[in-house]
């Protein structure tokens, strides 16, 4: 390899720290360079794609136009160092650190509970501290705009948001205080009689004693980089890489000169288009120019025909440009300005929007970008600039489609775009649909502009521009001729929609899918821009009043209002402590998370954190991209060839056991999936192995059969399991006796985890006795210690595996941790050098598979006053290619689906199937919420058999006195009743009903819903010897605890919990106390932190514990009552008492025989019901979530700060499942959504407006640790009360236009979903195609 030329120095700050790169790579981003050369690993990686926010850090630089330092988020791993040149970087650990002092975005977002596994918090904490170095006091606004590009997969946003709020202009922690009737000013606390409002606390953190915030304590802007900044270097600087070189010019001229020697050298500037496109298709430019010293691409130049706004410009800049201009000039110069304003707002997040440029955006020329409709029909014009001199081309389909006649000659670059003011007369819309409100790309954009023949309704022009519904922007130029001259009325809208669908055509096979749904966006964002512009002409009509326009009605203003974005709202409610609780004592107290601070401040070490280990290896998978086929060779040849690669782990490297015989580690000559792991590269680097993954030449010969669908499963009888069957009653003879009977189905689709960390292990193999270390983000460390002990053929007693804290989980983490730990493990041994695993976001996706898609059937026999009397379900589940764990998903699935209904004569059915995708998972609810999907239907559909409202429905059938289940086990639904009651009342429930309805008279494009759903779910696995724990807790001389226990940390804070029972049972503050991690080594044979357990047999084998050494200590303490916990244990070492104690839990008792169909296989129930209101755009799907209210039966909370965050938490997961994560799989079975940009999990924009959760007070159980419930799932099948309130919605508009009641629910209720059932005259425009004609993009295989 030839040596590259000299680069210059890079020059930049990070904290403060002045940074000087010699050999500077223009491929490393500064995530890359943050975590490995600086060591900085607070700033995490999620994603790698600038879609989730995780990498956020703030980049000050000095504004050469502005003269001023400007402050602003980005998102580390799509920022090139080389861009970094004279800028400060402040990353989560330069504003603040548990050891020295805190930043108050730090501790308050961890004292506000916003913290659970914390991956995510560097990232929002960032983001929070960036705006407040723009706006001491920002606006509620302002606060969602910045975390608007930020995901949690934990919380549920609510109290990352209260956080910021305590920044806002009109900041309250407690809601109740505006009412005056705050639970503090009560004395909350400490109110002592149960039953009293003074015994609910709506409080969970105490805002008052938080830091103030102090802007003087923040790190100043670097004075050697004002003053490079003030004086600039004109110079060219080059960086060279091995294989990219970056020349970042300081003058125009030399851009010029240096775009005609390298025509064909991209300009970088925010890099999120080029950035994003180089990795996925491995393509590497050469040379890259960097215009970004050139002040003259970032001039803004105002003018009194329009604005021209320099290339250079961000996104948020262009905004805040925009912004000024809207507010300067009157209303009928901004349109176009106003409509662009509008989709800036929603366009990405907020740190995409910091770094996309303007001319990267138009130059891009994405099919689905949000500006370029609206700057073609604002007739915007680019100006170009060369060597040669400028020339001005217009912004036009042609230029957008990139016919090289309308294009940039390879020499110039874009240097500004002009955008003329609008004019009296003319109108300009935007309209965008996406899966959710923020941070997704859209189906379908649009821009629209009319200019109407003055004081007429006459069309003189008109422009229509889409997006989305092309492989470019696509202008509807033929119908828009053919409409000028024509009034502005019914008729004209009538022959539009004709023409449009005639011009802007989409195949059935179009990329991208939802084909239908497209077409029907188009035409029913004319419709809006009809109603909007005759909405203009009202008010225009009144000044000049000499023509009359069409009317719209009064039921069909709705149409014209957007759902706004709004910061939700809302109070958790729980039961204060015993008055005559000892203040030491913690249990029941919200006490926050135990890391909650060092999430904050970055210092919290998740597993790809642990700093590079001696000679460490980076392992990359090699994975199948055949669905189902033979091996015919494996080339590795080229691969091996390349620098740093040091060998390639196939199954022949496997020394014991590779995997199940049909579950294997790595494949051997067959393959049964895409994204079955092959093989395994390792090299020096991450870099070198990702490439080397590249060269390795697989040749597969295809199988038959290839299944996908859970059809195609049926068809096969293709099946991973016997049928699990459960029988209750005589299901036949009841059929014969009743009133009615509805049959329907239900399908509801897959779900990705999505935990912020992907999967990742690092193994460290020991000189000595073949010991290795591993250290693994995983819910079971020992099923991996077991797994590696088995595929290395070593006894289990020499492997250790050690979990410090996991990313989330979410089931994701039971399983699959093990394999990619056996494999890494192979490579150690074979290797003799230590190995990291970090998974890709795209290859975790693609790899690990998730919550099973379920295709259901029912049956329902019912009487006409809507009790039900037969129920018969059948369900399948796609399992994917090896059996997992969908057995036992099959059979909770059935064990759970009655839910809380006492149906006697029931029979449910199901079935897991075997199809050619990844297998399929535990994931939290373990089949629960897809399957109670189905029963719920049942009940929306006798609902609207009998005419009956669906609650009436469910409070008839629920259970009402104690009982049996249908598997036998007896239970009270006192609880269950109660949750019902309280959720009634709390959400005002009937009251709301009516108003939902007189809504729904009055308008006809939007509907509202509301749904209230009851809860029955049990806790724990269907098996005793699951529900053993054990701890181990030690007492050192110095008086300090260390409690260890089999729970994982995933964010759920197990630890917390267990220091407050640790604490309880020894008498002693939890500051005495630690926990280190969990290791098989200090607690061996450990079950699975899941099934909603964890806390409850931890806390009892560590009350266990505690209790053996109190006994130990116990003559001690009564020889010398006044003594302190030192002395004790002083004296207690003396007496040469062991301070050291095992505790145990034994489990449970918990068994099902399916044979007889009976069992007790659940230790306790969660009880709880959820009210959800929503309001739908009939025309666009969008929907709105107005609010919800939460009751759930937690009984004694042992913390009701984490135990709400896991109610709140797992709802908006559920949320996320029922409403807009879907995932896409082409018809080879490649599984398209890995991503963030693609899979779309919910936002801080996706909580409900008001939000509301309250945990059921003077609730008792007397089974578990201080009578307490696990409440890690239940809460993700409350999501579906936003399901059904979108249905509600739905049928209110289908009854309104006489669609007969359609028995086919499919979950995601998608924009596309709702849009394509609230059927109307557009949607029956549309042409539908023969599927029998086509192959379409992406197959559903639910
Ligand atoms: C997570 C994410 C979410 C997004 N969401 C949305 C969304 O919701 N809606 C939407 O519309 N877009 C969205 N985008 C796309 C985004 O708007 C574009 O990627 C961005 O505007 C490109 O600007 P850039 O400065 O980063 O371009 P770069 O990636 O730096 O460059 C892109 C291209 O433009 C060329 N170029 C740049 N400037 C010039 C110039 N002055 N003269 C000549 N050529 C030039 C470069 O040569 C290069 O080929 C999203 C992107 C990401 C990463
Ligand atoms: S890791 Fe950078 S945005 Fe996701
Ligand atoms: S706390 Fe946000 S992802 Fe876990």
């Amino acid at each position: 390899m030839s040596c590259p030329p000299k680069s210059d120095d890079l020059v930049f700050f990070v904290n403060g720290r002045k940074v000087i790169e010699r050999n500077a790579d223009p491929e490393v981003t500064l995530l890359n360079f943050l975590r490995k050369n600086l060591r900085l690993t607070g700033t995490k990686y999620a994603c790698g794609r600038g879609g989730c926010g995780a990498c956020t850090v703030m980049v000050s630089k000095h504004d050469p136009v502005s003269a001023k330092i400007r402050h602003f988020s980005i998102t580390a791993c799509l920022v090139p160092i080389c861009s970094l040149y004279g800028a400060a970087v402040t990353t989560v650990e330069g504003i603040g650190s548990v050891n020295t002092r805190l930043h108050p975005v730090q501790e308050r977002i961890a004292r506000s509970h916003g913290t659970q596994c914390g991956f995510c918090t560097p990232g929002m904490v960032m983001s929070m501290y960036t705006l407040l170095r723009n706006h001491l006091q920002p606006s509620e606004e302002q606060l969602m705009e910045a975390l608007g590009g930020n995901l949690c997969r934990c919380t549920g946003y609510r109290p990352i948001l209260a956080s910021g709020r305590t920044f806002c202009v009109e900041s309250t922690g407690c809601q109740k205080k505006r009412t005056g009737k705050c639970c503090l000013d009560l004395g909350g606390n400490d109110s002592s009689s149960l039953n009293r409002e003074s015994d609910i606390c709506t409080d969970l953190f105490v805002e008052e004693e938080f830091q103030p915030l102090d802007p003087t304590q923040e790190l100043i802007f670097p004075p050697e980089l004002l003053r490079m900044a003030k004086n600039p270097e004109k110079q060219t600087l080059t960086f060279h890489g091995e294989r990219v070189t970056w020349i970042s010019p300081g003058t125009l001229k030399d851009l010029l000169k240096l775009k005609a020697k390298h025509p064909e050298a991209p300009l970088i500037l925010g890099n999120t288009s080029l950035g994003p496109a180089m990795k996925s298709q491995g393509r590497v430019h050469p040379i890259l120019l960097s215009p970004a010293r050139i002040s003259e691409l970032s001039m803004v130049f105002k003018t009194s025909d329009g604005l021209t706004i320099g290339a250079g410009c961000s996104l948020a800049q262009v905004k805040d440009i925009l912004a000024e201009q809207v507010s300067e000039l009157p209303e009928e110069k901004t349109q176009t300005y106003r409509a662009l304003l509008k989709h800036l707002k929603s366009l990405a997040g907020q740190q995409i929007r910091n770094m996309a440029s303007l001319g990267g955006h138009v130059i891009s020329r994405h099919c689905y970008s949000d500006l370029n409709p609206i700057l073609v029909v604002g007739n915007a014009t680019l100006n170009l600039i060369s060597e040669e001199g400028t020339r001005q081309i217009p912004l036009n389909d042609h230029f957008l489609a990139g016919l090289a006649s309308a294009d940039l000659k390879p020499e110039e670059i874009l240097e500004s775009v002009y955008i003329p003011h609008s004019q009296k007369w003319e109108f300009v819309s935007a309209f965008r649909q996406a899966q959710c409100q923020q941070n997704a790309l859209a189906d379908v954009s649009a821009g629209m502009r009319v200019i109407l023949e003055e004081a007429t309704d006459t069309i003189k022009e008109l422009s229509l521009s889409y997006g989305g519904v092309g492989e470019a922007t696509i202008g509807a130029h033929k119908s828009c001729q053919q409409l000028i001259g024509r009034p502005w009325n019914e008729q004209m809208l009538e022959e539009a929609c004709r023409l449009l669908l005639e011009e802007v055509s989409l195949p059935g096979w179009a990329p991208g899918g939802r084909v239908e749904f497209k077409r029907t966006l188009v035409v029913s964002f004319f419709f809006k821009f009809y109603l909007e512009v005759l909405q203009e002409l009202k008010k225009l009509v009144k000044v000049s009043d000499s023509h009359h326009y069409p009317e719209i009605s009064d039921r069909f203003l709705s149409a014209l209002e957007d759902f706004p974005v709004t910061g939700p709202r809302g109070v958790q409610r729980y039961q204060s402590v015993d008055s005559h609780q000892s203040l030491q004592d913690p249990v029941g107290r919200p006490i926050m998370h135990l890391s909650g601070l060092k999430h904050a401040t970055g210092e919290a070490i998740f597993c790809d954190d642990i700093p590079m280990v001696d000679r460490e290896l980076f392992m990359v998978l090699v994975t199948s991209t055949k669905a189902h086929a033979k091996i015919i060779s494996i080339d590795l040849s080229e691969a091996l060839e390349l620098p740093g690669v040091v060998d390639v782990i196939k199954a022949e490297d496997i020394p014991g056991t590779n995997g199940a015989e049909d579950d294997k580690l790595l494949a051997v000559d067959e393959v049964l999936c895409v994204g079955q792991i092959i093989c395994a590269v390792v090299a020096e680097t991450d870099v070198q192995a990702k490439r080397a993954i590249e060269k390795i030449k697989i040749t597969y010969k295809d199988l038959e059969p290839i299944i996908f669908t859970i059809n195609d499963a049926i068809k096969h009888n293709s099946f991973l399991c016997p049928e699990k069957k459960l029988e209750q009653g005589n299901i036949e003879e009841a059929f014969e006796k009743v009133d009615q009977i509805v049959e329907g189905e239900v399908h509801v689709g897959g779900q990705e985890h999505f935990y912020m960390e992907t999967q990742r292990v690092i193994v460290i193999p020991k000189a000595e006795d073949k010991e290795l270390d591993i250290y693994v983000s995983t819910q079971d460390p020992a099923h991996v210690q077991k797994t590696v002990s088995s595929t290395l053929n070593i006894p289990i007693n020499r492997i250790t595996c050690h979990v410090k804290r996991v990313g989330g989980g979410f089931g994701g983490k039971v399983g699959r941790p093990a394999v990619f730990g056996a494999i890494a493990a192979v490579g150690a041994i074979k290797t003799g050098r230590p190995i990291r695993l970090v998974l890709d976001r795209e290859d975790d996706m693609l790899i690990t598979g998730g919550r099973h898609p379920l295709f259901g059937k029912y049956k329902v026999g019912f009487m006409n006053n809507g009790r039900i009397k037969a129920l018969d379900i059948e369900c399948f589940i796609n399992g994917g290619c090896t059996l997992d764990d969908s057995e036992q998903v099959t059979e909770f699935l059935i064990l759970k689906l009655e839910n809380a209904y006492k149906i006697r004569n029931l029979r449910f059915r199901g079935r897991a199937c075997m199809t050619n995708l990844p297998s399929n998972t535990a994931f939290r609810g373990f089949g629960f919420p897809q399957g109670t999907l189905i029963t719920e239907s049942c009940i929306t559909a006798v609902a609207a058999k009998c005419g009956l409202l669906p609650e009436e429905i469910r409070e008839k059938n629920m259970y009402k006195t104690v009982d049996k289940t249908i598997y036998k086990q007896a239970f009270s639904p006192e609880t269950l009743i109660r949750c019902w009651n309280e959720c009634l009342d709390k959400s005002s429930f009937h009251s709301r009903r009516m108003q939902v309805e007189e809504f729904n008279k009055k308008n006809y494009w939007k509907k509202k819903g509301i749904a209230i759903i009851p809860m029955k779910f049990s806790v724990g696995f269907a098996a005793t010897s699951y529900h053993q724990a054990a701890a181990l807790v030690h007492i050192y001389t110095d008086g300090s605890v260390l409690v260890t226990h089999g729970g994982n940390e995933l964010g759920q804070g197990i630890h917390t919990k267990m220091l407050q029972v640790a604490s309880r049972e020894l008498k002693l503050p939890m500051s005495y106390m630690h926990v280190c991690e969990t290791s098989t080594a200090t607690v061996p044979n450990t079950i699975a932190t899941a099934a909603s357990i964890g806390s409850d047999v931890n806390g009892k084998a560590v009350q266990n514990a505690c209790q053996i050494l109190l006994k130990r200590l116990e003559p001690i303490i009564k020889k010398n009552p006044g003594g302190t916990w030192e002395d004790w244990i002083e004296a207690a070492f003396e007496q040469r008492i062991s301070l050291s104690a095992t505790g145990y839990f034994r489990g449970y008792k918990a068994y099902m025989d399916w044979e007889k169909g009976e069992g007790d296989p659940f230790p306790y129930y969660v009880y709880g019901a959820a009210c959800s209101e929503v309001e739908i755009d009939c025309l666009t799907g969008a929907h709105k979530k107005i609010r919800t209210d939460i009751i759930m039966d937690a009984c004694c909370s042992l913390n009701p700060a984490i135990d709400i965050g896991q109610v709140e938490g797992s709802f908006i997961q559920g949320m996320g499942l029922y409403t807009t994560e879907e995932l896409k799989y082409s018809p080879e079975g490649v599984l398209y959504s890995r991503g963030p940009d693609e899979y779309k999990i919910p936002t801080i924009t996706d909580v409900p407006e008001e939000f509301n959760v309250s945990l059921l007070p003077s609730s008792q159980t007397p089974l578990t640790i201080y009578s307490s419930k696990g409440l890690g799932e239940s809460g993700m099948f409350l999501g579906s009360s936003v399901f059904f309130a979108i249905t509600d919605a739905v049928a209110a508009a289908c009854k309104e236009r006489d669609i007969v009641e359609d028995f086919i629910v499919k979950s995601p209720a998608t924009p596309e979903q709702v849009r394509m059932a609230c059927a109307d005259r557009f949607t029956e425009m549309i042409p539908r195609d023969d599927p029998k004609t086509f192959k379409p993009w992406s197959i559903p295989i639910a």
